[in-house]
């Protein structure tokens, strides 16, 4: 089982109250110190595309200064090759990459048409492979049931972009349900459409704007996948993604796979902890509900 924990990144891109550097980083620390160890950090998009993560360089900077980093696997969001440059200069040798199955999509959330995107990826994949040794590149697929301006998608518009990525060399896809709009059902139809893929070389990223995401997981497990992703107080959206809500709730997932005996290593009192502090600052009360409960139950 891989958790791949996105808060610092996906749970804040959306934010508009700044949230100062520092408290970042003691969010991430918080992450870890409950096990876990695959943190997205944030990204190296345009700052004045989303002003809330303009700060990677000096984040990146202090979580390296924080004890056990060289054990943990902290990666960040690449769009092009401007971002690429960005993330060389400070050592970021985990990132991921994205685009989706709709242009409409594209266009609005990177200013490119899909095949513009997976163009640009080429040559950030080559060139990250000759920079770092334990290089590793992820690919985002949004919008897998449904896109916001142009409405539903295809199983099989999703695996030919699929195809396009694992061809290009990516170390794993992560198949986003932006809006969180899908259901088992569709979770289901799309896992038909994955023949022949590789199951760890597919990560699931469930937003939950309608409470389905944690339904969906359990279609993924079922069916043997074991990547998921998930953000701590279920913080998330995306800015360029109308009607996207928080993203699967971390504490919700570990909840769901400790009870149902798939060990996570995650600490679910410290977990439900991690995000308190940002939550206060953004003037949110927590809503996840294996949060709440686990807040309740350690009063
Ligand atoms: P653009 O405006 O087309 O870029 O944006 P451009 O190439 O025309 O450049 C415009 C200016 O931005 C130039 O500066 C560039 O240098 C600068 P100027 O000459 O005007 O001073 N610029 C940059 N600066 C810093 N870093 C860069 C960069 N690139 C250009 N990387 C761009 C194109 C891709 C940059 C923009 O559209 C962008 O940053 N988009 C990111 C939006 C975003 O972060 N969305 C959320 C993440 S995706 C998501 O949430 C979905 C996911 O969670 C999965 C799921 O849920 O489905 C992953
Ligand atoms: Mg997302």
């Amino acid at each position: 089982m891989r958790i791949v924990e996105v808060s610092p990144r996906d749970g804040l891109q959306n934010e508009k109250t700044p949230i100062p550097t520092d408290q970042k980083a003691r969010l991430i620390l918080n992450l870890v110190q409950s096990g876990l160890v695959e943190v997205e950090v944030g990204s190296f998009v345009a700052p004045q595309w989303v002003p809330q993560l303009a700060d990677i360089r000096e984040l990146w900077e202090c979580i390296h200064q924080q004890p056990f980093s060289s054990n943990l696997l902290y990666s960040a969001l690449v769009p092009n090759e401007k971002g690429h440059a960005r993330a060389i200069e400070l050592g970021v040798s985990r990132i991921a990459l994205f685009t989706a199955a709709s242009d409409a999509f594209t266009l609005k959330n990177i200013n490119m048409t899909i095949e513009q995107s997976l163009l640009g990826f080429e040559s950030i994949i080559q060139t990250h492979r000759q920079k770092f040794s334990n290089s590793f590149v992820r690919g985002y697929v949004s919008t897998i049931f449904e896109c916001p301006y142009a409405g539903r998608i295809t199983p099989r518009a999703v695996r030919t972009v699929i195809d396009k990525l694992l061809e290009m060399g990516v170390d794993e896809v992560s198949l986003g349900d932006t809006t969180g709009i899908g259901c088992p059902v569709e979770t289901r139809a799309l896992i038909n459409e994955l023949q022949g893929i590789p199951k760890e070389k597919v990560a699931w990223h469930f937003h939950d704007t309608r409470g389905t995401a944690i339904a969906n997981v359990s279609a993924a497990l079922d069916a043997g996948f074991s990547v998921f992703d998930a953000s701590a107080g279920g913080l998330g959206g995306c800015p360029y993604a109308k009607g996207a809500g928080g993203n699967l709730a971390t504490e919700d997932l570990i909840y769901f796979l400790e009870r149902s005996g798939v060990p996570t290593g995650v600490d679910l009192d410290l977990l439900s902890r991690a995000t308190l502090e940002i939550l206060q600052t953004l003037g949110k009360l927590p809503t996840a509900k294996a949060q709440l409960a686990s807040l309740a139950s350690s009063e």
